[in-house]
């Protein structure tokens, strides 16, 4: 089975072409970091004229290195949500457009699956259940994935999700836009002790997450410096900042472990999905913490971590395989929890306002 991913639903635009055998023929991003960096941040209208622009000849290029045409193709996988409205339409419309002029399948993909189930396109020995932490942009969470479209959601965010707190931290220092690579980048030579950070939440029953009191924490050291930030003290500070999210993001996943332990006492694996995977302190102190637990960690590599089709493309190929197809009339979300019974985490009106982006 050969599937053409599409993902549209923020400021990546990108296509692959995946098979059922796991093997990715093509996977293409381009990212529209340069058209947003003047406006500090993402322009939801930018993003998805910029989609617009890019889509078509990304997929005829996705084709291109795959040697495959639409004759080729047995169905079609797109990002529907959640995400900036209009990014995720551009996607959408074109992924139906495709499978309906060339009569194929179709599969609207959450875009939290994409990332849920990324591991399993790299690691075939990957059984459900598993625990899930899925750490990006937008979503900080802890799941237990019992199948695909089966997830329990055991902890979110109350406030910022960990790249965003990353991104948040980046801008604070001049550290550029996307923040988590920077402040990575910047903490290699940094002393992560220099500065003590608070570490929300932790030793805290549960598994829910807080970044924005550290974020705050960290403006505060900032402003009270008497001389101004040098390159010494930005690695300092990206360095005391990673590893104070590390420590928050190892000490939730461990209570998780205990919740999926008691609730699935077969369940082998620890996974992680999402941008902030790509981190390689996040990823050496998960592996620790796996064997700490007698788990096994699937870490997808960096390219399935941050946003891409492949992702999305496998996440259909999942779905298709169960019979799982959807029709013309899917519509694009902005909002699209994975969990649809979970409750809003605490703190969180009604209108769930101040909750996570999905
Ligand atoms: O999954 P993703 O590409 O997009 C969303 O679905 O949100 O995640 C993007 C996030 C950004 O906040 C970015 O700063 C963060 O992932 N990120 C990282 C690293 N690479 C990307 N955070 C920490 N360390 C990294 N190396
Ligand atoms: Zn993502």
């Amino acid at each position: 089975m050969l599937v053409l991913g599409i993902e549209t639903s923020c400021d990546e635009t990108a296509a692959a072409l995946v098979t059922d055998k796991r093997e990715i023929r093509a996977n293409v991003v381009l990212s529209q970091i340069d058209e947003h960096a003047p406006y500090g941040g993402i322009v939801p209208e930018i993003a998805a004229r910029s989609h617009i622009d890019h889509l078509d000849g990304l997929i005829a290029r996705a084709m291109d290195d795959a040697g495959a045409t639409f004759a080729d193709l047995d169905g079609v996988a797109v990002t529907a949500g959640p995400g900036l409205i209009g990014a995720v339409m551009v996607g959408l419309m074109t992924g139906k457009a495709v499978a309906a002029v060339h009569d194929l399948p179709l599969s609207a993909v959450n875009h939290l699956e994409g990332h849920a189930l990324s591991a399993r396109l790299s690691d075939e020995e990957l059984q459900f259940p598993y625990l899930l932490l899925l750490v990006s942009g937008g979503h900080c969470q802890l799941l237990v994935v019992e199948g695909v479209g089966r997830y329990k959601r055991l902890g979110t965010t109350i406030d910022d999700a960990a790249g965003e707190a990353f991104d948040k931290a980046a801008k604070l220092l001049d550290l550029g836009y996307p923040g988590g690579p920077a402040i990575e980048r910047a903490a290699k030579n940094g002393d992560g002790t220099r500065f003590s950070l608070p570490r929300p939440l932790k030793g805290r029953a549960g598994c829910d997450f807080s970044f924005s009191g550290l974020k705050t924490a960290l403006l505060h050291k900032v402003q009270a410096l008497e001389v101004g930030l040098d390159d010494s003290l930005r690695a300092d500070f990206a360095a005391s900042f990673q590893q104070a999210v590390a420590d928050v993001v190892v000490d939730r996943c461990q209570n998780a472990i205990l919740s999926f332990r008691a609730a699935h006492p077969e369940g082998r694996f620890l996974v992680a999905g999402g941008g902030v995977v790509a981190n390689s302190m996040l990823r050496a102190r998960l592996k620790e913490l796996a064997t700490a637990n007698d788990l096994s960690l699937a870490l997808p590599p960096l390219a399935l971590c941050t946003d891409n089709a492949a992702m999305i493309a496998w996440a259909g190929i999942e779905r298709l395989n169960l019979g799982l197809a959807d029709d013309l009339n899917a519509v694009p979300r902005a909002r699209w929890p994975l969990d649809q019974n979970a409750a809003p985490p605490p703190g969180v009106g009604r209108a769930g306002k101040l909750g996570p982006k999905a």
